[in-house]
């Protein structure tokens, strides 16, 4: 067995990678593996945790770039990627990217979507508004990556709880151990079973 081949695309802190890192480590992850970690910000935590785990990296910046996507495109064409996985990645990507990795890119999101999505909807933000609905229960959500920023079919989701005195600092944290971190492993299992190569 061949095993698909994963590129993670990142911009930040990079604890979603981290966890899919360990998954890997515990044969949470056994249909795929990580090859490669994207960032578009040079200084990304992200970066430091690829290569603590001897992980292939590269930076590709979107300002000033008019061939960014492209840039992207080519590179992951290069290392034969399979599946790509949008880890705290926090660039909307055109159609084009899109449908030449269709079916292959999944995204996590923190909040049960519908909810709390779309467009301007990320990182803290989405606790921010959700505390601001008044919401009891929030999440995370895994799903797969189209034209339509938040919009494509989901694959797994897991609530958590809010509590009385949440900060978005103190939500963000908890959806973070108690789903995202969870169900991206697990997500990530379920379509790299689709790209293994016999
Ligand atoms: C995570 O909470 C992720 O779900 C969110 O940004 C954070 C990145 O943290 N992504 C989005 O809001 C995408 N719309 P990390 O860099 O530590 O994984």
């Amino acid at each position: 067995m061949v095993k698909a081949r994963i590129a993670v695309l990142v911009s930040g802190g990079g604890t979603n990678l981290q966890a899919l890192i360990d998954a890997q480590g515990k044969g949470i992850i056994k249909s795929g593996e990580i090859v490669l970690v994207v960032s578009n910000k040079k200084d990304a935590y992200a970066l430091t945790r690829a290569q603590n785990a001897g992980i292939k990296t590269a930076v590709i910046e979107k300002k000033g770039n008019p061939d960014f996507e492209n840039d992207i495109i080519a590179l992951l064409k290069s290392d034969g990627i399979d599946v790509i996985v949008l880890a705290g990645f926090m660039c909307i990507l055109s159609e084009h990217f899109t449908k030449t990795f269709e079916n292959r890119i999944l995204n996590v999101h923190p909040s049960l979507i519908p909810s709390f999505c779309g467009e301007g909807f990320y990182g803290l933000h989405v606790h921010e508004a959700a505390l601001n609905y008044g919401v009891k229960v929030t999440g995370a959500t895994v799903h797969f990556v189209n034209e339509i920023p938040d919009g494509g079919k989901i694959i797994l989701q897991k609530a958590v709880e809010v509590k009385e005195d949440d900060t978005p600092e103190i939500l963000q944290k908890r959806v973070m151990e108690q789903a995202e971190w969870i169900i991206l492993p697990q997500a990530v299992e379920i379509v790299s079973k689709n790209y293994i190569k016999e």
